[in-house]
């Protein structure tokens, strides 16, 4: 009934990728073309999540997999309500991702994998945070001394090294119409 008072299906977005591979850009740019279709979306994502509802949580491997188990349960509240949902976190673990796909009903996940080299991430460094953990500041961070597994499988693959942000934004978007639709 909430899908068919908001005229569209709804699901998350899933972006997982190293820190600075441009899953917040990415997921900021299709929440916007979505907004403007008039869907109802919502995006979870550092600054709204790990300074809130997770703020007793940092980045040991437990209490990130504990940040994803919290953010895919919330994700299925969403959806619950009708909205389509985008998350932008690294989400290193294949084994929490997989968990949030569980949670929700088939065809109501879509990964993104938002592939970029190490180095290239490290050369942006966005936030300088990748020099801080060269440097010994930052423990346990992800590329540096602490994992990212790749997926192997996933709905949507971009290279944000080698396509522009429009192409990969084009390329999620004609991916996502698909799943908007109502049957
Ligand atoms: S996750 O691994 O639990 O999914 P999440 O996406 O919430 O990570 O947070 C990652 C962001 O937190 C990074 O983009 C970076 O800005 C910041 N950060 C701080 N410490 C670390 C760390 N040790 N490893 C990775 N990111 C960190």
């Amino acid at each position: 009934m909430r899908q068919k008072a908001n005229g569209h299906k709804s699901f998350v977005i899933w972006f997982t990728g190293l820190s600075g591979s441009g899953k917040s850009t990415l997921a900021n740019r299709v929440e916007e073309e979505l907004h403007q279709k008039g869907i109802k979306t919502y995006l979870l994502d550092g600054d709204n999540i790990r300074t809130g509802l997770n703020s007793d949580l940092g980045f040991s491997g437990r209490n990130r997999a504990e940040n994803i188990r919290r953010i895919g349960e919330v994700a299925k509240l969403f959806v619950d309500a009708g909205i389509v949902v985008l998350t932008a976190f690294i989400s290193p673990y294949r084994k929490e991702r997989d968990f949030v796909r569980n949670l929700l009903g088939k065809g109501e996940f879509i990964e993104v994998y938002v592939k970029c080299p190490l180095e290239i991430c490290e050369q942006r460094d966005t936030k300088g945070l990748y020099k801080k953990a060269r440097k010994g500041e930052i423990k346990d961070f992800t590329g540096v001394n602490a994992p990212y597994e790749e997926p192997d499988k996933v709905e949507i693959m971009i290279d944000t090294d080698r396509e522009s942000l429009n192409q990969c934004v084009n390329k999620i978007c004609m991916f996502v119409n698909r799943y908007l639709k109502l049957q």
